[in-house]
This record gives structure tokens, sequence and C-alpha cells, in this order.
């Protein structure tokens, strides 16, 4: 969000429901009336929907209220869109997809296999059903600054620098294909200044499991104390099955905007952390 603001040709409000931050506002979609931003007044030319419940393994438990923060908030949100005639925007995610031949291109065969992707897919469809004018944009794996540093990737960096002795079982066989958000923003701003509509995947090139990922982060700590063991995901007893080859393809972009960048895990490293 901090990078869209950052966009001079736009004006960007962004909001938080439960997390407050200084450069956000109370929002809460299932009561607009009783949030401190005024919509009506601001009147949006484009909604970012977000919303969702994202703790993938407490969906898997947790169904009902699964469907209310993913699939109820994203009607409630949609009805504010048709009310304002804002252009439809949603983040989703490649847990719409089985898994079994990642990373997937837009137009592949969809397949959830836990609680928490059958949520976002419905969203997906039940937006594409109700308006053409929406960007539905996939991603997995994102990492980047955040005041909460709740990504992987800040947590292992947090916990190298401070010199953390644990050792993580972490699954071998869990492939994606991670993303710094402030790529996410870039692409956001582009797709919106052009008034794209439909699905995009936003991914960098890099296809890594965890074990990868997080010895990647690691190794750019060489004092680090943190240990990596690495497990199979059925050995891990994660409540949520997840997608093993999972992972999403660019294509569709880099084709319609060669000279757009995705930048990669050592860059965001090297740009954090580098001396
Ligand atoms: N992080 C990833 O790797 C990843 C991968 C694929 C897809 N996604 C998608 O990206 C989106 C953001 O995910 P995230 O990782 O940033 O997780 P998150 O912090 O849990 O994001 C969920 C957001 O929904 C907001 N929210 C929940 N209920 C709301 C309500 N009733 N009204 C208004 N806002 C509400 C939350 O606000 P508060 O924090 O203030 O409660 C939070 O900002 C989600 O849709 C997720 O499915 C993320």
């Amino acid at each position: 969000m901090q990078w869209l603001q950052k966009d001079p040709d736009m004006n960007v409000v962004g909001s938080h429901f439960s997390f407050a931050t200084i450069d956000t506002e109370y929002f809460n979609v299932f009561n607009p009336a009783g949030s401190t931003f005024d919509l009506a007044a601001f009147a949006p030319d484009v909604i970012i929907h977000t919303g969702a419940l994202t703790h993938v393994d407490h969906c898997e438990t947790h169904p009902e209220e699964s469907f209310h923060h993913t699939v109820e908030s994203t009607i409630a949100a949609l009805e504010l869109a048709e009310k304002y005639h804002s252009k439809f925007v949603y983040i989703s995610t490649d847990y719409i997809f089985d898994g079994e031949a990642g990373p997937y291109r837009e137009y592949d065969a969809t397949n959830p296999l836990s609680v928490y992707g059958k949520h976002k897919l419905q969203a997906e469809e039940i937006i594409r059903e109700k308006t053409d004018d929406h960007l539905i944009l996939r991603i997995t794996n994102v990492y980047g600054d955040e005041v909460r540093g709740k990504n992987f990737i800040a947590f292992l960096a947090r916990s190298a620098q401070t010199g953390e002795e644990r050792t993580l079982r972490l699954p071998v066989d869990q492939y994606a294909t991670p993303i710094n958000a402030r790529d996410i923003a870039k692409f956001v701003c582009q797709l919106i200044k052009d008034d794209k509509q439909g699905t995009y995947h936003l991914a960098s090139d890099e296809y890594l499991n965890r074990v990868e990922l997080a010895k990647k982060v690691l190794d750019y700590f060489p004092s680090s104390r943190m240990k990596i063991e690495a497990a199979l995901s059925c050995e891990l007893g994660q409540a949520a099955p997840r997608p093993l080859k999972g992972g999403l393809k660019t294509d569709k972009i880099k084709n319609e905007y060669p000279e757009l960048k995705f930048t990669t895990v050592e860059d965001y490293l090297e740009e954090r952390y580098g001396i």
C-alpha cells in the first residue's frame, strides 16, 4: 500500500480492519457506515479488495469463518464497487490450483485442495459473474517490507540478525514463485492506469521450494544461527493440504509489458540488508 501511495498519479487511501497503522483508515467492509473512512465522499474509481482469512490451516478447521472473511467480504466489497461505479481489483492465490503441475498459467484448470483455496476461487467466480470491470491478480509467497514483518523472508532475516538459535523444519516439496510486494504494487498501478481487465498472474521467475528459499535468505547472513531441516509436507502435520508444485507463470503480463521486470529475492536482500 505504501508503494501505491507513492504513485503521483493516484490518490490512494489504505484501510485496516484490526491492525491500525499510521497511514491507514479503519474500514469494515461489512459495516461501511461504522467505519472512520467516508467511502461515499471519496467515491473511489477503484477498489482493491485484499480482505480474506489468510491463515490457511485455521481456515481448514474453521470453514464458516473462512467463508465469511473471504467469500462474504468479497460480496460486500463488490456491492460497494457497484454502488460507486468502481473498478474491482481482487488479490488471489496459486492455492486455487492443486499443485500437480505448476507453475500455472492464467487459463490452467483450477482444483483447490484446501478450504482457503476453495473460498478464494469461489470469490474469483463471483467477481467474474458480477462485473466485467475487474482485475483478478493471482500471487504467491509475498515478501518485502511491512510493519508486522510477518512474511517468511522478513521473519527469517529478523531471526538471523538477532542471532536466534533455532531449527526450522520446512517442506522441501512445496514449490512456489516468490514475489516482492513492491513488484505487485508496480504492476497493479500499471494495470489500473491502462484500464486492463481480467485475470493476471504476478510472480518472479524464481521457482523455489521452502528449503531453497530459506537457505537463500540465511546464506545472506553468515552469522545466523538458524538451522534448516528438510521435511516432506506429509511429515509436517499441516491441517490444510498445500499445492506442492504451485507457483505462477507470467507470460501474459510479460508479453503486454516487456519493459517491466519482476525482481528477485537476492535483489531484495541486497537492497534491504546490503552494505
Ligand atoms: N501473503 C501472501 O503470500 C499471499 C499469497 C497469495 C494471496 N494473498 C492474498 O493477498 C491478500 C492479503 O493477504 P496478506 O498476506 O496481506 O494477509 P492479511 O494481512 O491477513 O490480509 C487480510 C486483510 O484483510 C483485512 N480485513 C479482514 N477483514 C476485513 C473486513 N471485515 N473489512 C476490511 N478489511 C478486512 C485485514 O485487515 P487487518 O490486518 O487490519 O485485520 C488484512 O489487511 C489476501 O486476499 C490473500 O488471500 C496473499
